[in-house]
């Protein structure tokens, strides 16, 4: 018999809560037995000692001591809501994963917005990347979408992230800076790991302080393949447009909200919500030919680092989210959720990006932890929306009652139930793909390439967003404490663009170093007249 791992079905709108839980009529201990008195122990005579057959007390002691579980090693403060993604139906061309093909078809998802470096208590204002982390509830199983608002990452490879986190992160010592990047490890580390160039220019853009969640785009960043009914592929990366417009805060704005509201950007969220005005994005997708260097008008798709221009090839729009709904506890919904880029369904799948498939070992690995053992797929928001029987036993924190004696496969006992699925029953068939090439640790020449991204996206902004630029650097850079970093900085700045560089020199009160800033492809809007070619996907 076909037994759900999580014992439990899905029930629509109580979304998965156990309605049981926390709704009887009297107070009672974790065992249901009722409690007469909560507010003294039990103790010999009215003066003590207190009694250690208190069975109350200790209950009600050891839940608390072991109510916080780790933060997230990184992303730690977050803010969720539950929604509703609906697709327009024409990506039906290039994928058959139904949540994104099937027109009109509504899937519902719970969306985590969070800042990367600071822990769980700090400012929602401060300049940083926000992730964009969404868990869409299909009904071919579970599909995450674990993005940022920016469209690159600071590394080409997951093999430095523990390098980059540990630059980042407030220094061991004095635990400070909480949340900002402006300090000297940080800047150490950007300076010379020089293929972080590109993010570090969009963290010092006005993308580093948003206005609201409402307002950022989103990036799965990675290049993905597609796959569509006839097992034909396509790469493709996946872009959120919110529906208000990308909009920023300016510094000071920035500054003094983290100091007066450091629930800024978490209130304007909820509130939203609460008042009606849901906030609203389109997913779109940037679709490419799948050809076998993977790369696209001479851009390295497998390069986390590079964007592919938006005039080069299009964003085309294949459906709408809507976020509707608050948590209603935010312990058991956003600080339990867990994504995981390996969270795919048939018609989605990774590519070989370096960062990418280290995330797909990370996030597991980190959730074993963080949320103490292997269930965690049945904790309610983490259940997927379709039917669970995976042979999966026992474990730390086993939900499920399981029923019979087989657990394994093949079987001659059940029938060998359960069955596998190919590709025409909905199993997720990988697309074969060769293989080939020497053992090495090592990276594409193309990979080399660390400025000219950045120095195309400094020559895209406006006046006013490039002196927002030379400001951050001043600012930020202005705390670093070693001259040899901001030196280094100002070396790397030279690349980008000299007028950027002699700013900031400016503003440290340091020359300026010589230098030619990289060529780089023209920006927009001489770019937007370029239609490239297109791959229309009706
Ligand atoms: C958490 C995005 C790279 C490890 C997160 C979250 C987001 C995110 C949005 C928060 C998820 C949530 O709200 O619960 C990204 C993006 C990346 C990237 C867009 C690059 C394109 C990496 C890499 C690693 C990594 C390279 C490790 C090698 C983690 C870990 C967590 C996390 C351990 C905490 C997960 C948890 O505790 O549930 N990331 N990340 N990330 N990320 Fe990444």
């Amino acid at each position: 018999a076909t037994v759900s791992a999580t014992g439990v079905a899905y029930e629509g709108p109580e979304r998965g809560r156990d309605p049981r839980a926390q709704a009887g009529e009297f107070l009672t201990t974790p065992n249901g037995v009722r409690i007469p008195d909560t507010d003294h122990s039990l103790k010999a005579g009215r003066r003590g000692p207190v009694l250690l057959e208190d069975f109350h007390l200790r209950e009600k002691i050891m839940h608390f001591d072991h109510e916080r579980i780790p933060e997230r090693v990184v992303h730690a403060r977050g803010a969720g809501a539950h929604g509703v993604f609906t697709a327009y139906g024409n990506a039906a061309g290039v994928t058959r994963a139904a949540v994104l093909a099937e027109e009109g078809l509504e899937t519902p998802v719970f969306v985590r917005f969070s800042t990367v470096l600071g822990s769980r208590g700090s400012a929602d204002t401060v300049r940083d990347t926000r992730g964009f982390a969404t868990k869409f509830y299909t009904k071919e199983g579970t599909w995450d979408l674990v993005g940022n608002n920016m469209p690159v990452f600071f590394i080409q490879d997951a093999i430095k992230f523990p390098d980059i986190i540990h630059a980042g992160k407030p220094h061991p010592d004095r635990e400070i800076p909480q949340a900002q990047s402006a300090h000297d490890t940080f800047w150490d580390f950007v300076t010379l790991h020089t293929e972080a160039t590109h993010h570090t220019i969009w963290n010092m853009s006005d993308r580093g302080i948003p206005r609201s969640y409402r307002t950022m785009e989103g990036f799965g960043i990675h290049t993905f393949r597609l796959v569509n009914a006839d097992g034909e592929t396509s790469l493709v990366k996946f872009h959120w447009k919110p529906k208000l417009g990308v909009h920023s805060l300016i510094w000071e704005e920035a500054q003094i909200a983290a100091g007066v509201d450091p629930d800024f950007h978490r209130r304007d969220l909820a509130d939203a919500i609460e008042a009606g005005a849901y906030p609203e994005w389109e997913l779109g997708i940037q679709v490419m030919p799948d050809n076998a260097e993977e790369t696209f008008e001479g851009i390295d798709l497998l390069d986390p680092t590079k964007i592919v221009p938006e005039e080069l090839c299009p964003v085309q729009r294949i459906g709408k989210l809507v976020l509707t709904g608050n948590p209603t506890n935010y312990f058991a919904e956003t600080e339990q959720v867990a994504f995981h880029t390996g969270h795919l369904v048939p018609g989605i799948e990774g590519t070989n990006d370096p960062l990418l498939q280290g995330r797909n070992f990370s996030y597991l690995d980190t959730q074993l932890s963080r949320l103490g053992g292997p269930n965690f797929t049945q904790i309610p928001i983490n259940r997927p929306h379709a039917p669970v029987n995976d042979n999966s036993r026992d474990g730390f924190h086993q939900h499920g009652i399981h029923e019979g004696v087989v657990a394994y496969k093949p079987n001659g006992i059940d029938g060998d139930a359960p069955a596998v699925a190919d590709a025409a029953h909905g199993g997720y068939v990988n697309v074969p793909r060769e293989v080939e090439g020497e053992v090495v640790r090592g990276a594409p020449a193309s990979f080399d390439d660390h400025f000219s991204h950045a120095a195309l996206f400094y020559a895209s902004l406006s006046a006013d967003e490039q002196k927002h630029v030379a400001e951050a650097y001043t600012f930020e850079l202005g705390k670093v404490y070693e001259q040899a970093i901001k030196e280094r900085a100002l070396t790397v700045l030279a690349k980008i663009d000299t007028g950027l560089c002699r700013a900031v020199a400016e503003g440290l009160g340091l020359p300026a170093p010589e230098g030619t800033p990289v060529e780089h492809l023209a920006p927009s809007p001489a770019l937007a007249q370029v239609t490239g070619e297109s791959y229309p996907i009706e």
